[in-house]
């Protein structure tokens, strides 16, 4: 399971990195992480921890929410991105899935599918057999493809939003908050999708989630943010044997379950003293 593991190489850093919005609002205090080459890495924490502000700061689109990368650096593959816009960065093989799945909601399944591929200048064939391998990956889309995507389920939209990023044949997906608003069944589905996405074409993943029991799960390292800071990181395998993120995120410690009523006032108090 811990392909990732390895191979060191890493293909993006993020080094200490400050985000403001609107000129006041500090958000990010200086984040740092690393994704792997091959491998799947967790970006976790709960409601307005800072994963969204962090991956959209990777990929450049803070400047239409008024934020700003205000210090540190961001480097893929040994080079500055931090002067790329989003197209120049797809072409640079790193994209993103924003979280909420953001479908073109009149065009069918595979009129958004092919909107993934816009960048690339590779012909028709090419195109049309990475639909198809998006289509083995998602079978389910391949039966819904002439239908308007605006009408299909949540589930469908995600696998879409995910389809049509790998249309633009990346090494590396930032994917945001998949599980949002699925069932617990379809979000297995999704994260077993993006598993055998990680190991059958070597795509690299760093996906932000709320969800830390599946995220956990199926990543090879992960981070926790809180409040705009990591607050520890480690092999998903020993964060998921941590006595804390057990209680603070997976709602289970030593002596039980905790209730969620609990483990939200102490973070609350947690918080206050911090
Ligand atoms: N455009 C913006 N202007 C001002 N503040 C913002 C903006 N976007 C986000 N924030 C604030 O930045 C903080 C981090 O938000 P962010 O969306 O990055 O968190 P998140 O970890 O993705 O949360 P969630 O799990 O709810 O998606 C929050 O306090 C949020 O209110
Ligand atoms: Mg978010």
């Amino acid at each position: 399971m811990l392909d990732a593991a390895k191979t060191d190489e890493t293909l993006l850093e993020v080094n200490n990195i400050e985000v403001i919005y609107n000129h006041v609002i500090l958000v990010l205090k200086g984040v740092s992480l690393n994704v792997k080459k091959g491998g799947i890495t967790a970006l976790l924490g709960g409601n307005g921890a800072g994963k969204t502000t962090t991956l959209k700061a990777i990929s450049n689109l803070l400047h239409s929410e008024r934020g700003e990368v205000t210090k540190g650096s961001i480097v893929y593959q040994g080079e500055s991105v931090q002067d790329l816009d989003p197209a120049q960065l797809v072409k640079r093989g790193v994209i993103q899935v924003m979280e909420g799945r953001h479908c073109f909601e009149h065009l069918t399944v595979e009129e958004n599918l092919l909107t993934g591929a816009y960048t690339r200048k590779d012909g028709k064939g090419a195109i049309e057999s990475d639909l198809e391998m998006v289509y083995n990956y998602f079978p389910r889309l391949k039966e819904r493809r002439r239908s308007q995507a605006g009408y299909t389920s949540g589930g469908e939209q995600q696998m879409v939003a995910i389809g049509r990023a790998l249309m633009s044949r990346p090494e590396t997906v930032l994917l945001d908050e998949p599980s949002m608003g699925l069932a617990p069944q379809l979000v297995e589905q999704i994260f077993e999708i993006v598993k055998s996405v990680n190991e059958n074409e070597g795509v690299s993943f760093l996906l932000a989630e709320q969800n830390t029991n599946v995220a956990l799960k199926y990543a090879h390292y992960g981070y926790i943010l809180e409040n705009g800071r990591v607050v520890m990181d480690g092999l998903a395998a020993e964060l998921r044997e941590n006595p804390d993120v057990k209680e603070f995120y997976l709602g289970v410690s030593d002596d039980g379950r905790k209730s969620f009523r609990d483990v939200r006032s102490y973070r609350r108090r947690k918080r206050w003293l911090a």
